[in-house]
């Protein structure tokens, strides 16, 4: 079974300020540091470091290099990277001082992926492999209908939630991997209520699996008549950025290993909690060897 995340790669530029700046505020922050970053590159990131063989597809820029680096340096396949003349993606990133963060996300050459492009990376695939999204690359819609019909698993981390999103064939995801927020509003409630939110996303699409993060309350799982909870751990927060990549990452990376829900749902959250204590997006990403070593 060979796992292809078509993700995005961003350049994060993080400011480090004291409280959020507030609208017709201007403030000072106290460090600047650039990492990479983007939903998608720092998922496969977080499969390689969990142990598992990825295929990452997605487009960089001439300013991207440090992107496929970090890339091939976390041991990810990356055979159909695409160069192209357009600036890569980047994330302006604040960090405040409880280490919660505000992102804005410009798509750059995540917003260049042409079906073309898709279908000659599709074609390596078959039916049974795995393939992993998020929402910060264009033509989504048409990756996940040409590789259901080719009988692709779909993951979908959901994230970040716009319009667009609304529109795509959902009822085609097996796996949606997503926090309280994105849960909100795919289930369309006005509550930010987890029973409520897994009980509507069940109704919509009933053939899926849930896994639904709720920050400091934990993570629960939902789907095929299965129910799981996972508590969180009490940690020192220094910077939630990419902590739910990390999630995401680690549990599919136990589920491509056909661990049971409670156990990838464990793992999961013990590779996030170590994330949310480092600073950066993908550097924050730990291996499965610092997960045992601490958790032992
Ligand atoms: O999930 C964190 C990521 O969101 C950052 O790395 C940033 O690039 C945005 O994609």
């Amino acid at each position: 079974m060979k796992v292809l995340n078509f993700g995005s790669l961003n350049i994060d530029r993080v400011y480090k300020v004291v409280d959020f700046v507030q609208p017709g505020e201007t403030v000072l922050s106290a460090d600047y540091q650039e990492f990479c970053g983007g939903k998608g590159l720092n998922q496969s990131i977080a499969l390689a470091r969990a142990g598992v063989s990825v295929y990452h597809a997605g487009a960089v820029g001439g300013d991207g290099e440090q992107l496929k680096r970090a890339l091939e340096e976390a041991g990810v396949k990356i055979p159909f990277l695409q160069v192209l003349q357009q600036p890569s993606g980047h994330a302006v990133i604040e960090v405040d001082k409880s280490g919660q963060n505000r992102i804005i996300v410009t798509a750059g050459t995540n917003g260049r992926i042409r079906e073309d492009y898709i279908d000659g990376v599709l074609e390596y695939f078959e039916k049974g492999d795995i393939l992993l999204l998020q929402n910060e690359i264009s033509n989504i819609p048409y990756i996940i209908k040409r590789a259901k019909a080719s009988g692709m698993q779909i993951v979908l981390n959901p994230s970040p939630v716009n319009e667009a999103l609304y529109e795509y064939p959902l009822d085609l995801v097996d796996i949606f991997i997503l926090n309280e927020k994105e849960g909100t509003a795919l289930a369309g409630v006005t509550e930010c209520d987890p029973g409520k939110i897994l009980d509507c996303l069940e109704k919509k699409y009933p053939e899926s699996i849930f896994v639904l993060t709720l920050g400091a309350d934990g993570v629960c799982y939902r789907g095929k008549g299965e129910h799981w909870r996972q508590e969180a751990f009490p940690v020192k927060v220094v910077d939630t950025t990419a902590a739910g990549d990390t999630f995401c990452g680690y549990f599919l990376a136990e589920y491509v290993n056909g661990k049971k829900p409670a156990e990838a749902l464990l793992t999961a959250t013990r590779a996030s909690a170590i994330a949310v204590g480092r600073n950066g997006a993908s550097p924050s990403i730990p291996t499965m060897g610092e997960v045992e070593d601490l958790f032992q």
